[in-house]
């Protein structure tokens, strides 16, 4: 048996996250907001139309989009028929709102596309990837279900997941780790393992089954790191055009003024170089295809690139004495940050105007690149999701590692 297939038969056996309409309807809360999966991934992009959900388990991922995006047209898949027998149930059981289309599909199948109709304008992949043994063919289909200006949103692990660790550790206990055989006795194992950590998950003793089986017991992991997957995805015609990581991991270092040896680089390459330094368990990305334009700092207002103001932050801004800086303070209480630029009269009236108009005009990006000082304060602000690269608006595919020659970003 391959170990595709014996994830598959843990799923069946395991329905994930549950069966149960109750305590799922508490679940969901490791989904990120619809608002950043549109700003990161869909700058200035209407709400999706239509939305794919790539390995639904038993829906509650379907279901968060669904009371998010009550008109959208939802497909959810899932290589599990008991996965999506239970979806399906579920959903008559809540019986109200659009339905959900649940259907069972393997997300390496070339023929995806076929199977869910396509054109997806944003699809939800969280927590599937680092079970497929060669999740590059699961990119690629899931490429072909995307309409050009569509992003995808990918929750993989990533190195730091405390299963990493634990799996070596019960099984020096002679405990089966491939497949969940005796529950009681991981459940011990688990009590120890607690009492001496603090996982972000919090207790591991006391997680359903269907975590179990498959997050801490199961037939293949990919537990990588963010530079790995962004690797993938690369490879797959994708690009990484933020992670949930970004805006803070990249804060600290510019409180620091540490930030030097990441500039200039676009979101991906910098998240996944932080990501080296302090590893995440799991990793959540907005991803975009490559075709559709680079996603770097290497902007030139000639080829019709566009920054848009993304609306996470609020903006004060204060003159300072002699009235020759003014100070703007930058408020985000999606990422919890808060931080202060001085800007000159001219920035700080630009920035009003993005502010109001939510584009930046022709004129904005020539006051942002004319000096290295100002074309820093833009790279921040992209990093930080102040701004962020409208890619659909790029036709042209700029280099991926950013140059940040007078040529490429002067008109
Ligand atoms: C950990 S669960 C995540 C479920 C859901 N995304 C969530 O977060 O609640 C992983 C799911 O991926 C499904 N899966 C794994 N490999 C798959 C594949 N090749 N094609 C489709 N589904 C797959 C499993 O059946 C399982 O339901």
């Amino acid at each position: 048996m391959t170990s595709a297939e014996r994830t598959k038969r843990i799923y069946e056996r395991h329905p994930y996250p549950g069966t149960d309409l109750g305590q799922l309807s508490q679940k969901g809360r490791s989904f990120p907001s619809l608002k950043w999966m549109q700003a990161i991934g869909r700058p200035g992009r209407a709400v999706p139309e239509r939305v794919l959900v790539a390995g639904c388990g038993t829906g509650v991922e379907a279901f968060v989009l669904r009371r998010r995006l009550p008109r959208a047209e939802i497909v959810a898949v899932d290589f599990s028929p008991r996965s999506i027998t239970v979806a399906r149930q579920l959903q008559r059981a809540a019986g109200s709102g659009r339905p959900i289309t649940f259907l069972v599909a393997d997300l390496t199948d070339p023929a995806l596309s076929l199977t869910t109709g396509g054109n997806f304008d944003l699809i939800s992949c969280h927590g599937v990837l680092s079970y497929i043994p060669k999740p590059g063919r699961a990119l690629r289909s899931l490429a072909s279900c995307l309409r050009p200006e569509g992003a995808l949103y990918l929750g993989a692990n990533g190195e730091a997941t405390p299963a990493a660790r634990l799996r070596p550790w019960l099984a020096g206990f002679g405990l089966a780790v491939d497949e969940m055989k005796n529950e009681r006795r991981l459940r011990e194992l688990l009590r120890l393992w607690d009492s001496l950590h603090d996982d972000e998950l919090g207790e591991l003793a006391t997680m359903p089954s269907s975590y179990l089986a498959s997050d801490v017991c199961g037939a293949h992991f990919n537990n990588w790191p963010l530079a790995r997957w962004r690797a993938e995805a690369n490879r797959c015609g994708w690009e990484v055009a933020g992670t949930d990581i970004l805006p803070t991991a990249l804060l600290l270092t510019i409180e620091r003024e540490d930030y030097l040896p990441l500039y200039p680089a676009g979101c991906g390459a910098v998240a996944a170089r932080l990501d080296q330094i302090r590893p995440a368990g799991f990793h959540r990305m907005m991803l975009r295809r490559a075709e559709a334009g680079g996603l770097d700092l290497a902007f030139a207002s000639k080829a019709g690139q566009r920054l848009r103001w993304t609306g996470f932050y609020a903006v004060r801004f204060m003159r300072n004495a002699g009235h020759r800086t003014v100070k703007v303070v930058l408020n985000c209480p999606t990422f919890h940050l808060r931080f202060e630029w001085s800007l000159t009269p001219r920035q700080a009236e630009a920035l009003r105007t993005l502010v109001a108009s939510g584009v930046v005009s022709e004129g904005w990006i020539k006051l942002w690149t004319q000096s290295e000082e100002a074309r820093r304060i833009l790279w921040f602000w992209l990093g930080l999701g102040v701004v962020a690269m409208d890619a659909a608006a790029q036709r042209h595919r700029l280099s991926n590692e950013v140059e940040c020659s007078p040529l490429l970003l002067s008109n």
